[in-house]
């Protein structure tokens, strides 16, 4: 990358800009980001295939893994999901040993494992829902649902349990912030489910879980995972799946299509 020295020097973002575009260019295949991706960093805005052949003369789209990441197996895991693809594991291992050491079942130990697993791996807006969804066609109904609801039941305390509203939450979003009117109905409706409980002992579980210090280990969940997560054959993304695309999405994020 050249710069010519009497050109206006590069703002700091231009210079991200043009060093990812450098570090894109070096690569083998054309690598492009999706608009979501865009999305989050302000910019509506996505990169046609013919503007992306003109600047990368002689290469062909990404078609397949994303070289930059850590390769995946064959047939993936969940377990592998968690050692590729998930970007922090601590929270989720602290909850689910919360989970172990309190006695809970094993349904409640997977969802509290599997409870962020939209955050960690996908979006942070509506976490609860995607989690939720990647893992339905895996799990007991009971453990998605539980999952699903989280995203609502973490707003509003249970004095029953012990549960308050977080007081990281007053730090994070704010004294005045109040749940949007679809969280509040989610809440509703899920006070007054047969599993109810599943889900609140998620949010029990949750807050007291973003210690940096904590021992956590996955190997001290992968038999539970083996007894309760119907690992797909062909491989958790590679099967049929009404889920499986998120995973592979997940998998190679960067696929042109
Ligand atoms: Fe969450
Ligand atoms: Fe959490």
């Amino acid at each position: 990358m050249q710069q010519d020295a009497s050109a206006t020097p590069m703002t700091p973002s231009e210079r991200a800009d043009a060093l990812e575009e450098q570090m894109m260019h070096e690569l083998e295949h054309i690598v492009t980001k999706s608009v979501l991706f865009n999305l989050a960093d302000g910019k509506v805005a996505m990169e046609g295939g013919a503007a992306l052949l003109a600047k990368n003369p002689g290469k062909f789209m990404l078609m397949g893994e994303d070289p930059r990441l850590p390769k995946m197996p064959e047939k993936p895991t969940l377990v592998d999901y968690f050692r590729c693809r998930f970007a922090s594991t601590a929270h989720l291992l602290q909850s689910a040993t919360h989970a172990l050491k309190a006695g809970h079942n094993e349904k409640v130990i997977l969802a509290c494992l599997l409870h962020d697993i939209g955050v960690v791996s996908f979006i942070r807006c509506d976490h609860g829902y995607w989690g939720a969804q990647m893992i339905e066609p895996y799990v007991d109904e009971e453990v998605s649902w539980a999952v699903k609801a989280h995203q609502a039941l973490r707003f509003f305390p249970d004095e029953s349990v012990g549960y308050k509203y977080p007081e990281m939450y007053l730090k994070l979003f704010g004294p005045d912030y109040r749940p949007e009117p679809y969280i509040v109905e989610e809440y509703k409706r899920a006070r007054k489910h047969k599993w109810y409980m599943t889900s609140r002992l998620i949010t029990l579980n949750d807050i007291y879980s973003f210690d940096p210090n904590a021992k956590v280990d996955l190997d001290d969940f992968v038999d539970i995972i083996g007894r309760n997560f119907k690992q797909p054959k062909e491989g958790l993304g590679l099967d049929n799946s009404p889920s499986a695309h998120m995973w592979r999405t997940m998998m190679w994020p960067t696929r042109f299509l």
